[in-house]
């Protein structure tokens, strides 16, 4: 879908509507107009959050609009209101903040490649200076968005390599891969096993963009086309929604994206395993020891327990090249999702510093994160008795924490490092926050990401 149907620079006709608290509402409606207080009346405007009141002209065609928002939480008033509004452009008033006029496109989200929308986009006029700030954040969220809700036979580990490549050069950014046997020369042994039983070839994906001299920001995915659990398969309502399980690389994507854009102040590096954990004659059986990237030997408990030895590979390959942050990004237990719900970002990092910031910018972007303890005295969970560590093991306690731990042990501690544990999809509809794919803690880390290294150019 595309971001700026929903907004336009140039428009002969718009309606301006007005974005009023409970509290605005009592201080200014003396000032209205009898006929516009009445209008008001009759429509039981109260100013809740959300609340639409429409005012017409003389000829009863449509003049302006108030939305409510309630205590003050325009974002989320207009995600909520836009849905009410007749077709037509608006204009908004210049009190509205930028989270609300994105708010606005993201609410009217569909994901119509495979079924054709049949409601009009409501569009918004806004000034040049004002689209330009937004337009990007739009557009990250709407590929993240896209990118999960693709079912896997239309985004497998080669698509996914097309649409980073192609992103990668509208930027002028360097793309590379590493697939197939290609991942054995270059030494990715888990990312091979993994994705070795699937018709579409497993792959490391890589890009690479921005000054040399700036400081190094890696980002790494986890990048599971489709999580069928190997050959310790998954039960069907547990596979359901596995398209989804390349969550962790559609927010890399959709960052990486933003990141060109905004034309940050860092030296970005992708690293997205793109794999599909599928079934088959050569899939990786429980069981097996595979020697990984950094040399550790990991004994294969479980075989659905595939998104950490991906990313193992990728983010040993990240430390090698010595950062300055790190962070990765992955849907990689239903146990993060039983400790902080579906709308909750999982975070786990050693650095408390980084954890702060992260956190605050999380809030400041309403994309909710919480911290998780890397509780070092889960590591034995996995203990393995003829390798040096198991990728899963018998406990059925703190599986997110043990996750960690496990992608911890191919991270070199010098390096500040943050771990994202996500849902990456909407097990409901919320105001501005339609079912399916959506982008979480991507928002919160583009914030972070602007407010260490903001763009020197503008
Ligand atoms: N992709 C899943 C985790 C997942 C499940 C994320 C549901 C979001 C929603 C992952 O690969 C997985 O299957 N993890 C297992 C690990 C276990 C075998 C140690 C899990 O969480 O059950
Ligand atoms: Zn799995
Ligand atoms: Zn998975």
């Amino acid at each position: 879908m595309k971001a700026d149907e929903f907004y336009q620079v140039k428009s002969e006709h718009s309606i301006p509507f007005y974005c009023w608290s409970e509290k605005e509402l009592e201080d200014k409606r003396p000032m209205l107009s009898v006929k516009e207080q009445n209008a008001l009346s009759i429509q039981s405007f109260k100013a809740g959050c959300g609340d639409v009141a429409l005012i017409s002209n003389d000829k009863g065609a449509l003049k302006e609009v108030y939305i409510g928002t309630g205590k003050g939480d325009d974002a989320l008033a207009i995600a909520k209101a836009v849905h009410v509004l007749p077709e037509g452009t608006y204009t908004p008033d210049n009190s509205c903040s930028n989270l609300a006029l994105t708010a606005w496109a993201l609410a009217q989200y569909r994901f119509d490649r495979y079924k054709k929308r049949t409601k009009l986009p409501r569009k918004l006029l806004l000034n040049e200076q004002v689209l330009h700030e937004i337009l990007p954040d739009v557009e990250a969220i709407f590929l993240t968005r896209d990118l999960i809700n693709t079912p896997a036979a239309d985004m497998g580990p080669s698509q996914m390599a097309e649409i980073l490549e192609k992103i990668a050069m509208q930027f002028g950014a360097q793309f590379e891969q590493y697939v197939g046997d290609a991942l054995l020369e270059h030494n990715f042994p888990a990312i091979h096993a993994v994705g070795r039983a699937a018709a579409d070839e497993p792959r490391l994906l890589s890009l690479t963009w921005g000054e040399p001299l700036h400081p190094k920001v890696t980002l790494v995915g986890k990048g599971v086309c489709f999580d069928s659990g190997g050959l310790d398969l998954k039960k069907s309502k547990a596979m359901r929604f596995m398209k989804k399980d390349m969550g962790g690389a559609a927010q890399v994507m959709g960052l990486a994206q933003w990141v060109m854009q905004k034309q940050l102040s860092i030296r970005l590096q992708v690293y997205i395993p793109a794999v599909e954990n599928a079934i088959g004659s050569q899939a990786f059986r429980p069981g097996d020891i595979l020697k990984m990237r950094n040399g550790l030997t990991v004994e294969v408990d479980n075989t659905d327990a595939e998104g950490r030895l991906v990313l193992a590979d990728a983010l040993a390959k990240a430390c090698e090249e010595k950062p300055e942050l790190l962070i990765d990004f992955a849907t990689l237990t239903g146990a993060a999702r039983v400790a902080v719900g579906t709308e909750i970002s999982a975070l786990f990092t050693d650095n408390d510093d980084l954890a702060h910031a992260i956190l605050k910018a999380g809030e400041r972007m309403n994309d909710p994160v919480w911290r998780l303890p890397m509780y070092q005295e889960y590591a034995s969970d996995l203990n393995s008795s003829i390798a040096d560590l198991a990728n899963s093991g018998a406990s059925p306690y703190g599986g997110a924490t043990t996750a960690a731990l496990f992608l911890q042990r191919f991270i070199d501690s010098t390096i500040p490092w943050a771990h994202f544990d996500i849902m990456a999809w909407n097990v409901k509809s919320k105001p501005g926050r339609p079912e399916g794919g959506e982008a979480m803690a991507m928002r919160a880390i583009g914030c972070y990401l602007e407010s260490q290294y903001h763009c020197l150019r503008d």
